[in-house]
């Protein structure tokens, strides 16, 4: 019987509050703007996954994901086992007493606790953890910011799920990619008060994939390049001053402002792209009520490449914001954050 090696390790949901859309190099996957995103509560939304190999596994390198086999041959899963491998063949080729994993099979097994391609930033959890996991699997010395790099070829957004807290993807400008890493803006515990809610408004596979979408956006949207050269630098600045200084109103304002002009890129793409429907602009009409209620901004609405709308709130005014979401909605399945409280923004991805 021959040897079985194996590691495993969790990796949490981001959800950018300056989006990431559209790629300058598809195949690297080399954003045209930078992207922020907060790192969720693993308690609530986060990938598992163990990866082991073996020389008697069969040849093949293998994906379950909750249960059912993935096609590893995509060219995003090869690019990060081909990193991971030669990273490891370097350790190899430099000790003849560590064994040969890099020649071995992959069997890699992952379940993620919420619904997956629903526009929750699945694939994001799923390849942090797949690049996490073969990393510790072949014990490389990488640092988070080397795994985003590799995790980034995988899913762009998922560069950003190896870090914890307040985390910004840097588009770079390297031909390689090789500056095209994430960043922790602020850990978590410097604004530990941030909370979110996820309402689930459906649980289907996305009608038009990311990489689809970003494609048809920059070769066709009028307001692409103002969005990706003007819009999106001055407010990657505004959103990190506004982290420093813990200012919800601000980080809410701009957090709103870019899903508004993401989604106006996604009308503005020929064919257009929907991703929002009638219950998600609900949710934005309720969110500008409990501002109006408040006298100030208190909620702040973000929606990705789906109809799902995430909600920023700080933990003071929980009762004001997922209290009335729930009271409007009642206790429906799809809330992520038990006991119908916020998601906690974390730093367990470190
Ligand atoms: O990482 P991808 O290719 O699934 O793209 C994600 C794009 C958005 O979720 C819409 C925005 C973002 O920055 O996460």
């Amino acid at each position: 019987m021959s040897e079985i090696h194996r590691a495993s390790t969790t990796a949490p949901v981001n959800i950018a509050v300056i989006k990431y859309w559209g790629k300058r190099d598809p195949k690297l996957n080399l954003p045209t703007n930078s992207s922020l995103s907060v790192t969720l509560s693993q308690a609530d939304l986060r990938t598992h996954t163990t990866a082991s190999c073996s020389p008697s596994y069969p040849t093949e390198d293998s994906l379950l994901l909750n249960g059912s086999p993935q096609d590893v041959s995509g060219a995003r899963t090869q690019a990060c086992f081909r990193e991971l491998r030669a990273l490891r063949k370097q350790l190899e080729d430099g000790n003849d007493t560590l064994p040969k994993l890099s020649t071995f099979p992959l069997k890699i097994v992952s379940e993620n606790n919420f619904p997956t391609a629903a526009g929750l930033a699945s694939s994001a959890a799923g390849f942090a953890a797949l690049v996490r996991a073969i990393a510790n699997l072949y014990e490389l010395p990488s640092s988070p910011t080397d795994l985003s790099r590799i995790a980034r070829q995988g899913s762009g957004s998922a560069c950003r799920s190896l870090f914890g807290g307040y985390v910004g993807w840097e588009q770079g400008s390297a031909a390689d990619g090789s500056d095209s890493t994430a960043f922790q803006v602020a850990p978590a515990e410097h604004w530990p008060n941030m909370r979110a809610i996820v309402l689930v408004v459906s649980a289907a596979k996305k009608g038009v994939s990311s990489t689809t979408g970003m494609q048809t956006t920059v070769a066709t949207s009028s307001l692409f390049a103002a969005r990706a050269n003007e819009t999106v630098p001055r407010r990657m600045q505004e959103m990190q001053k506004a982290i420093q200084d813990k200012d919800f109103e601000t980080f809410a304002k701009v957090t709103m402002m870019d899903s508004n002009s993401f989604h106006a890129t996604c009308l503005d793409t020929y064919p257009p792209i929907f991703y929002l429907n009638d219950v998600s602009k609900a949710a934005i009409k309720i969110v500008e009520s409990i501002n109006a209620a408040a006298g100030k901004t208190i909620a702040a609405y973000t929606f990705d490449a789906g109809p799902n709308a995430v909600v920023y709130y700080l933990e003071e005014n929980e009762k004001q914001v997922a209290g009335l979401f729930k009271s409007i909605l009642g206790e429906k399945e799809g809330w992520a954050g038990q006991r119908g409280q916020g998601v906690t923004a974390n730093d367990e991805a470190r």
